[in-house]
């Protein structure tokens, strides 16, 4: 069956020393069931790597480029985020998607170029506010999946984070079954997509404000199998607290 995931996704925060938390992390006793992954800034792979080896954390990049190599200034290639130590990749963002202007077809072409470097891809979906106030959600969220989602997914390649735009960072959280009816469809696109087999075991993350406070209730939802979180995976405490809840 699958297993469950705390990813914490730094965003465009944390020099050197935000490496403490992680080494922070790093010390505690590994959960059970649960893989734990540290999503920080590209300068600090490398370095992050280091510091999680031999613990149970996983190191994932933000993003990676399209392509493998290349002219592209600025740019980080899904290679060189395997090279540096990294093991995930967030994809799709909203944030990537609104700043960058990313389309589903640049989420999917990134997703199997990372699979071709050998990470697992987090594929962001999600909503805006004007979107779930025109009773919108479910074709959104249908019409991201169909699109970012390239069909080699194995399984053990692909992970879903259902991110609500309007939930990121505001400290508004969708109700319990706002959210399971998302993670529900999510479930049911995939195995109609992959088959069940393959379709029931990637993991559908929830983020959007998720806190120490209200991972519990959170993750009592059928089909969420773990959270990706942005503010609170900057500080251990907070951070291990939501993993101890799942
Ligand atoms: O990718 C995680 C994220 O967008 C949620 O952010 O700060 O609301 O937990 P936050």
């Amino acid at each position: 069956m699958r297993r469950k995931l705390a990813a914490g996704n730094w965003k465009m925060n944390g020099t050197s020393a935000a490496l403490a938390e992680l080494e922070t992390l790093a010390k505690a006793a590994p959960p059970a069931e649960t893989d734990v992954l540290i999503c920080p800034p590209a300068t600090l792979i490398s370095r992050a790597s280091h510091v999680a080896e031999n613990s149970h954390i996983q190191i994932g990049g933000q993003d990676c480029h399209a392509a493998n190599s290349g002219a592209h200034t600025g740019d980080v290639a899904a290679d060189m985020l395997h090279d540096a130590g990294a093991s995930h990749v967030i994809l799709g963002h909203s944030e990537r998607r609104e700043d960058h202007g990313e389309t589903n077809e640049v989420v999917r072409t990134k997703a199997a170029t990372a699979w071709e470097a050998g990470l697992i891809t987090v594929i962001c979906v999600g909503e805006t506010l004007s979107e779930r106030e025109a009773e919108n959600t479910l074709d959104i969220i249908g019409g991201q999946l169909a699109g970012s989602i390239p069909d080699a997914a194995t399984g053990e390649n692909l992970v879903v984070a259902y991110e609500p735009v309007w939930a990121i960072g505001t400290g508004k959280v969708p109700t319990l079954s706002q959210i399971g009816d998302v993670h529900d469809f999510v479930r049911m696109r995939l195995e109609r997509r992959f088959g069940e087999g393959i379709g029931r075991t990637v993991p559908i993350l929830y983020g959007g404000s998720v806190k120490p406070s209200n991972a519990v209730e959170i993750f009592s939802v059928s089909n969420v199998d773990g959270a990706l979180v942005g503010g609170a995976s900057l500080k251990a405490a907070d951070f291990q607290g939501i993993i101890d809840a799942l």
